[in-house]
């Protein structure tokens, strides 16, 4: 619950044009607030000074209100805190009378719900909380918060009119100068600064790019199984979602060109496919950049946590691949730094980036750049890159503790897929009901996700899928056994 206690000044007017006195209006104006619930109990009101400069009156009136609603039990003033709504409102007023329709029930339309807008990550129909194996959790506790905190205090010391201004659609120079430098030099993405724009995560860069490039009813080959929640975004564009099947070489071109051959865009994980966890091999990366450009279609790729390989090298991205301008590269903050930073990037085409900029421009203008310049900061003093190679050694010890566990406790009925880069990683099982599974182990706190809702069609595959970031390597073994006996 948050803290109710500040004294916001209520919707209270006074009109000197009617003729009932100041202080009967205010009065009247107050105990309406109360008895609709629009002030609740124990919320402080404005001192009798600072609503008389408010309303413009002098202080007798509201003097005289406040007098009156003290009197009445609809205020209460208590020492050290001021004048407030009295605590003894709630049980007389709030509580629905036997029998009475609650507001929201009375006639709202029917919203229908497309099973294509998935429900919230707090809402999902299996549970999902802090631990072992929330998928996309990072491990919070090795963040380098003292740095962060530093870097947030001089940024507020020293923050001068551009932090305050809007500012430039595509975001803070400075960031998009030092990613340029990043993504060059660690993924091989060919760019120039002026061609990155950084966004609210890459849901957002989905957003805009749908926006930009793809109209509604547009076909969009989309990996199966794939990331649900990107699914939903082109749902939102009015984008018709074709299901194309992954195997061990990433999406299955072949079957895409067959099912919607001039489809206006691939979406696509080349360097970790969600959730199997395959890396897109260099014979389909060819074969799916000829299409794009034989078709003129785009290439979305979503490069969300290829920072983690621990079995080779990091793949090079798609986008370094392409000599034709028709990959659109998105990347994210979420896997490497914390999710609710909510900071994201993606890479243009040149040609394209005015249209990007307007766009984007239209959405939200432009976004939030304090944490832009923090970030700039954090990666030019070298604290990014330390962060990921301390990360890259502890979550590869703890992909080994769960591979190890998951071989001890759980036998070879489970085929495992895609340990060897990322976050997370896939045990299938045929035969198994993944959503029950999903269901029964968030009961014992252990949180995985059932692998058949990464589909969009039909005849799902039947599996869970594991993040192991955020368990600690010596606990993967008892948390394995809690989810042996949700099996
Ligand atoms: C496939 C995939 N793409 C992207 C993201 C990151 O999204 P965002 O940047 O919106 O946090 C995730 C996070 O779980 C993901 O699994």
């Amino acid at each position: 619950m948050p803290n109710i206690s500040a004294a916001i000044t209520p919707i209270i007017s006074v009109n000197r044009a009617l003729r009932t006195p100041l202080h009967r209006q205010i009065y009247d104006g107050y105990q309406a607030a109360i008895l609709s619930g629009r002030l609740r109990p124990g919320q402080r009101v404005p001192s009798t000074r600072a609503l008389a400069s408010e309303l413009g009156v002098s202080r007798i009136p509201v003097l005289t209100a406040y007098d009156q609603l003290s009197a009445e039990g609809y205020f209460q003033t208590r020492a050290g805190i001021g004048t407030e709504v009295s605590l003894s409102i709630r049980s007389q007023v709030l509580q629905p009378k036997p029998g009475a329709v609650p507001r929201t029930a009375v006639s709202r339309p029917r919203i229908g719900k497309s099973s294509l807008l998935p429900d919230s990550i707090e809402n999902s129909p299996w549970p999902r909380g802090w631990g072992a194996f929330a998928v996309g959790q990072v491990a919070l506790d090795e963040f380098p918060f003292q740095v962060w905190k530093k870097l947030l205090a001089r940024h507020s010391n020293i923050a001068t009119t551009g932090y305050f201004d809007y500012c430039d659609p595509m975001g803070l120079r400075q960031l998009r100068q030092a990613l340029a430098v990043y993504l060059g030099t660690a993924r091989g993405v060919q760019c120039g600064a002026e061609q990155i724009m950084i966004v609210n995560g890459s849901q957002q860069a989905l957003d805009i790019a749908a926006r930009a490039l793809l109209g509604a009813g547009t076909d969009v080959w989309t990996e199966e199984p794939g990331y649900r929640f990107a699914r939903s975004v082109l749902a939102l564009n009015a984008c018709r979602v074709i299901p194309v099947p992954v195997d061990n070489d990433g999406i299955d071109v072949a079957a895409g060109i067959k099912r919607s051959p001039r489809a206006s865009a691939a979406l696509v994980t080349p360097s970790h496919q969600y959730p199997l966890g395959c890396t897109m091999s260099a014979s389909r990366r060819l074969e799916l950049l000829d299409w794009a450009a034989r078709a003129r279609s785009w290439i979305l790729e979503d490069d969300y946590d290829s920072e983690f390989r621990y079995e080779c090298m990091p793949i090079s991205s798609l986008q370094g691949l392409d000599r034709n301008s028709r990959v659109i590269y998105i990347g994210t903050l979420s896997k490497v730094l914390f999710p609710s930073l909510r900071l994201g990037y993606m890479v243009i085409p040149t040609d394209l980036v005015e249209r990007f900029r307007s766009i984007r421009f239209a959405m939200d203008i432009s976004p939030a750049v304090f944490h832009h310049a923090v970030l700039t900061d954090f990666i030019c003093q070298g604290h990014f890159a330390r962060h990921i190679r301390r990360m890259r050694s502890l979550y590869n010890a703890r992909r080994k503790a769960l591979v190890e566990a998951i071989t001890a406790e759980l036998g070879d009925g489970f085929e495992i897929t895609g340990a060897q880069a990322g976050m997370h990683l896939c045990v299938v099982r045929n035969g198994i009901c993944d959503r029950e599974i999903a269901v029964r182990a968030g009961q014992a706190k252990v949180w995985v996700a059932p692998l058949s809702s990464s589909y969009a069609g039909k005849s799902p595959r039947q599996g869970l899928v594991l993040g192991f970031c955020s368990t600690p390597a010596e606990t993967m073994r008892d948390a394995v056994r809690k989810l042996r006996s949700a099996l």
